[in-house]
């Protein structure tokens, strides 16, 4: 009784983790829902993701898709230094999502160079959601 209770134990348990795509962006999510965002939506990420922003500075026209492309599975390439981005879907490249301080790192500076600010908790919320989805 007791080997069976563990094994039932145990399968439950890979159960929850392969339902949860990725610990770092479930954190990432509390984080911002904390902070009052939520709830959050993966339409609303991919309409931000292909949305234009205008920039004084060249490139004028900025988007996440310049540097990202709008499909998520395929690779990018950076707009200026015209480095290869590998692909942001997590069901692609594992490494994806997988680290908070590199989802906030990125966060800040793709923000800022995209919208010329920082982007809200609800829309990094709803932005994870997007990337985490486009995998699958
Ligand atoms: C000017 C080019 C550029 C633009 C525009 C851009 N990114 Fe990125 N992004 C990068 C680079 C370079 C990296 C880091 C290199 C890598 O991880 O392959 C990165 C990494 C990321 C990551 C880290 C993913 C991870 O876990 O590995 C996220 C999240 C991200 N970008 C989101 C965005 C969002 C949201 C936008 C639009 C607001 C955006 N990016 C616009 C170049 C860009």
């Amino acid at each position: 009784m007791k080997i069976l209770t563990t094994v039932m134990t145990a399968s439950v348990l890979l159960l929850a983790q392969s339902a949860s795509a990725s610990p770092a962006v479930d954190a990432m999510l509390k984080v911002y829902s904390d902070a009052g965002a939520g709830p959050f939506s993966a339409e609303a990420g991919q309409r931000m993701w292909a949305e234009t922003h205008n920039n004084a500075q060249a490139p004028v026209e900025r988007r996440c898709s310049s540097c990202h492309t709008n499909n998520l599975r395929s690779d990018g390439k950076h707009v200026k230094t015209q480095k290869p981005i590998k692909p942001m879907a997590p069901s692609i490249n594992a490494e994806r999502l997988s680290d908070t301080k590199k989802i906030e790192k990125w966060f800040m500076r793709n923000c800022k160079w995209t919208l010329g600010r920082e982007c809200s908790a609800q829309e990094k919320g709803d932005f994870l959601l997007y990337i985490q989805k486009s995998g699958v």
